[in-house]
Formats: C-alpha cells, structure tokens, sequence
C-alpha cells in the first residue's frame, strides 16, 4: 500500500493565481512538496508576475491565455498587479505560519493510486454544508457501509463509533461519528486548520494521518430556499464558529440579521436583502479558503475581487477533494464514492425530489427569483463548474470498469447484504433544531 505524508500541498495561497482547474488535468498542478527550493521558484514566477503586471500589463494578459482551450471556461481572469502584491504579502512565510490541511486530492488518488485505506491512518472528512442532503449522506456513511467493522451507533446520543478494524481509532470525521468537533457545520477554512489538531489531541500524534475530504454540492436556487424555510421553521446555525485566521469572526465583521434568538417569522422580502445573510453564496464561501480574502473582514478587496478570489478559492479545493457529489445525483455519487474509496453501501442512494423547495419556487415572482441568482451568483457558477466536473470524474471511472453495466445496475445491492437496523432515530429536519441538515 502506498505511503504519503499527507501535508503534500502548500499551494493553497498561491495556485489559484494559476490554477486552471476543472476538467484540465491536475497534473499540471502545483503539488509543491514541502520543499523550499519550489518555494522560491514560485517566488520568482510571482514577482515576474508582478514585475510584468506593472509595466507590461498587456503581457500578462498574454500569459493568462497561455493554456489550453478547454480550461479556459473555468480559469481566473487575469490577476491584476493589486492582487498579486496582496498574495504575494500572504505567500511571505508560508514555513511559519500554520498551513491548512485539505488531505489528499483527488488526482493523487486516482492516479497514484493512494486508495483509501482503513487499516492505516487514512481519515475521511465529510464537510457538510447546510441544506445540501448530507444529513442523508452522513446516516448512510455510518449505517450503511459494508465494512469489516461496521460502526456502532447509539441510537440516543445520535452518535455512533466508526472504527478501524484493528484499533479503536476513527476513520470518519462527520457530525454522526465525531460530532462536530471542528464547529457546527464547520466549513474547508475550519476544517483543514482544525482536523489534524483535534484528532492528535484525541488520538495522539505518533502517525501521520492522511486526510480524504467529502462534500456535496446542491443547486442553489433549491438550496437557498431550503435554508430559507429551514431557517422560517427555528434553525439558526448561530453556533457555528466561523473560525478563521486563528479566531471567530467578531460581531462587527458579521453582523446579524435579526435582533432576536430565532428569524423564525422572516419573510422572503426581509430574508433577501439582509446583506449579511450567511445563505447567500454559502457553498462558495464554506469552500473557499477564506484566508486568502482576510476571512470575514472584507476591508482588504473590494466585493469583485473579494468574490472572484472566493469562486476560484472554492473551485480549486472542490477539485481537489477525494470526493464530491451533487444532490440532484444521487446515484452518480454512489458510484463514484464506491469507485474512489473502493468501499460499498449496502443501500442505494435515493433521489428525493425536492419537491418543497418547488412549492416555494412556485409561490415567487420572477423578480425574487431573479434575486435569488444575484446573491446566489457565485454558488451558480460553481455548482455548474462542479457539474462538469463530477460528470468528467464518473465517465473516466465509468471507463476503466469492466464491471460498468453490472454495477450501475446493481448499486447497493450486495451479494450478502447484513440487515443492519438504525432506523429513523435520527431525524432529518421535521424538528426545530440549530443543528439539523
Ligand atoms: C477590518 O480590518 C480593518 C483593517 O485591519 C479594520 O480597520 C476594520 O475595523 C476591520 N473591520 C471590521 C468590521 O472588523
Ligand atoms: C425526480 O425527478 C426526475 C426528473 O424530473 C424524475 O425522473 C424522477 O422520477 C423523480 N424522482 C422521484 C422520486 O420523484
Ligand atoms: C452469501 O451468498 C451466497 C449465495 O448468494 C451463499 O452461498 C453464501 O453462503 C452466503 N454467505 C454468507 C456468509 O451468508
């Protein structure tokens, strides 16, 4: 079995300047080992940058168009001088300063083979945006597995043991195995700086663990009014941490949008135009490195730039993740979590409409719909960026599958399938909770 340190990437500061990402091959990405000698060559290609910025801006343009056709759809526009002084300021001493562990990318899987592997020291982490189906996914992925050592759930704590077959330890980081130990629906900037640490306080740090991200995406018109009534129905989410640059967002920085506990009467109207709104953009802004923009202070860009970083932020570690799905693709996310981690569920994944979010959709004039897009922006362009992705992923695994046509049409079907009984216990969002889904 292959063997990697897991803190492969220093690049999440800096590659999204050239990031191509998307469907180009990550090969071409910047895997920078820890190693000082690549640092200063990436110095230097950053103050060249800056270098022809200043005085050749047309050349930089020119260098922008260096690629090929098909990454330019889902590449940056050029970066101006402005930025490039900005990140060259946060590049300054990445050696000091406590990197973010995103874990391995998809492409080192893949393609170097580093399966997933439940005897080492190989943990999954499932970062769970609201309103994206994951309270489903994270039941199956602690019920419904077929593993040598299935987790074992209590069903009153809603909590359940997933370990490894050899040792008490955890293999799965996620709200039903952990809890949510790095904050409530904590996002990749809380994530991949608190993963690593909470695991060594809890299990010791005699190994190196390798970290496997998961998420799911969902279209957001669907999502946003999701949380819109979900939010109508008492959630809040307001303890979540927000923890970003080695503390929590202040009040200042985020402001409330409702004076008291619970936004349980809010109409759509108010709902809407509370700027500060944390549905808007939410999977852009809990994908994105939020380092790189000064975390939840927006002083340092303006909004077009401060967005631009976020969407390019958001689509390079969703890219980089071990797995994504959508929640309009249950089926095709099935397949692919059993093809990356080479692990099955003993369920099939089931489609629900989401016929609510349609009933409000129905009750909306063109206008709020209208409006919905524009503060929804971001997360529009990387749900699509996301859908090709996803599709590009499961054609190729679809490809180097013998077994395609037989799997496909036996997914969650296994050949001796354990009855395994955990029910409803945990419920999916009928309650008034802050923490549900
Ligand atoms: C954001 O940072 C700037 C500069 O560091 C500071 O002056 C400003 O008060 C901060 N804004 C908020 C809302 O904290
Ligand atoms: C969901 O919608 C799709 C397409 O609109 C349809 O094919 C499918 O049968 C629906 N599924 C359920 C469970 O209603
Ligand atoms: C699994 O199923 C096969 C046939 O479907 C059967 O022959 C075998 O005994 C089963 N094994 C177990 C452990 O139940």
């Amino acid at each position: 079995m292959a063997k990697k340190n897991a803190g492969v990437q220093v690049d999440s500061d800096s590659a999204y300047l050239f990031s191509d990402s998307g469907s180009c091959d990550f090969k071409m990405e910047y895997k920078f080992r820890l190693n000082k000698l690549v640092f200063i060559c990436a110095l230097f290609v950053v103050i060249s940058m800056v270098y022809f910025g200043f005085f050749f801006s047309d050349k930089v343009c020119a260098l922008s168009n260096f690629k090929s056709p098909s990454c330019s759809e889902v590449s940056l526009r050029t970066p101006t001088p402005e930025h490039v002084v900005k990140l060259l300021s946060l590049l300054s001493d990445p050696f000091n300063s406590k990197l973010p562990n995103p874990g391995l990318s998809y492409d080192e899987i893949i393609h170097e083979n580093f399966q997933f592997d439940m005897n080492a020291h190989d943990v999954m982490v499932f970062l769970h945006i609201q309103k994206t189906g994951g309270t489903s996914f994270g039941r199956h992925l602690v019920q419904d597995l077929d593993l040598q050592r299935p987790c074992t759930c209590q069903k009153k704590r809603k909590r359940c043991y997933c370990f490894r077959p050899n040792r008490n330890e955890n293999w799965l980081f996620s709200r039903y195995s952990i809890g949510w130990k790095c904050g409530l629906h904590a996002d990749w900037t809380e994530l991949s700086s608190c993963v690593d640490a909470e695991l060594i306080k809890n299990e010791g740090d005699s190994v190196k663990r390798r970290y496997f991200y998961i998420s799911l995406l969902r279209e957001p018109i669907s999502r946003y009014l999701s949380e819109f009534r979900h939010v109508q129905r008492g959630a809040t989410w307001k303890n979540s941490r927000h923890w970003c640059g080695g503390r929590v967002a202040t009040e200042q920085e985020l402001p409330k949008c409702y004076p008291g506990v619970v936004w349980s009467d809010v109409t759509f109207d108010s709902f809407t135009s509370c700027p500060y709104n944390l549905a808007n953009n939410r999977q852009t802004r809990m994908m994105a490195d939020l380092a790189l923009v000064g975390c939840y202070n927006t002083s340092s860009y303006s909004k077009e730039d401060r967005d631009q970083i976020l969407l390019a932020s958001a689509k390079k570690n969703l890219a980089n993740m071990a797995f994504f799905a959508l929640t309009e693709y249950q089926k095709i996310g099935q397949y692919v979590f059993e093809e990356t981690f080479n692990l099955r569920f003993a369920v099939t994944f089931s489609q629900h409409n989401s016929t609510l979010s349609n009933a409000v959709l129905a009750t909306l004039t063109k206008d709020q719909i209208e409006k919905i897009r524009r503060l929804n922006s971001l997360d529009i362009e990387l749900y699509e960026f996301a859908k090709s992705l996803m599709f590009s992923r499961f054609n190729k695994l679809q490809m180097r599958d013998p077994q395609f046509e037989e799997r496909w049409n036996h997914l969650g079907e296994l050949p001796n399938k354990t009855e395994f009984n955990w029910d409803d216990a945990i419920d999916d969002e009928t309650t008034k909770t802050t923490s549900d889904t």
